[in-house]
């Protein structure tokens, strides 16, 4: 009997420890779905971008300070000069019809991607805050 119960007791913590959910984790996988099919046209799988024309987000000091207005490019489009990593660029990114949610993925899936890492988590309710300008 004690032996029943020790190993009741192991399996139940066990399937408690695995459904435990981590927010973080899971809202990074949806946003790497969301990347791939809305971002990586411009910015590439790399996070790379193209010299001149599309702007890096892989280490990108735009993205990683200005956590507003890149939230704000995201959800309702960019345009006019900005600086990343000492580069100018003066171009244009369009809305991408992303909702609230999505918006929210994909900025934790390029804040913890090719070595950015960011510890606080974007939600839904953050952008939902965000308007345009
Ligand atoms: C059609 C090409 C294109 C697509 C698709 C695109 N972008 Fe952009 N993105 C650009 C351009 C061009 C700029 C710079 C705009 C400017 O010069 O003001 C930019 C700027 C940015 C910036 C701010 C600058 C930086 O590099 O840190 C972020 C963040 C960003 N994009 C994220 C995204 C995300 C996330 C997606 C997908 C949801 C996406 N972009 C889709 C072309 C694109």
């Amino acid at each position: 009997m004690k032996l029943f119960i020790t190993s009741y007791l192991a399996v139940v913590s066990f399937v408690f420890f695995n459904v435990q959910q981590d927010p973080k984790k899971e809202s990074i996988e949806r946003g790497s779905l969301v990347y791939e099919d809305f971002c990586m046209t411009c910015h590439l799988a790399s996070g790379e971008g193209l010299k001149a024309t599309f702007p890096p987000l892989a280490k990108s000091d735009y993205l990683l300070n200005n956590r507003e207005a890149s939230i704000r490019g995201i959800k309702y489009g960019q345009k006019g000069e900005i600086v990343v990593n000492g580069e100018k660029y003066n171009s244009f990114m369009a809305p991408l019809g992303l909702s609230d949610d999505e918006v929210a993925d994909v900025m934790n899936y390029i804040l913890n991607s090719w070595g950015n890492s960011s510890d606080k988590l974007v939600t839904e309710e953050e952008v939902a805050k965000i308007k345009k300008n």
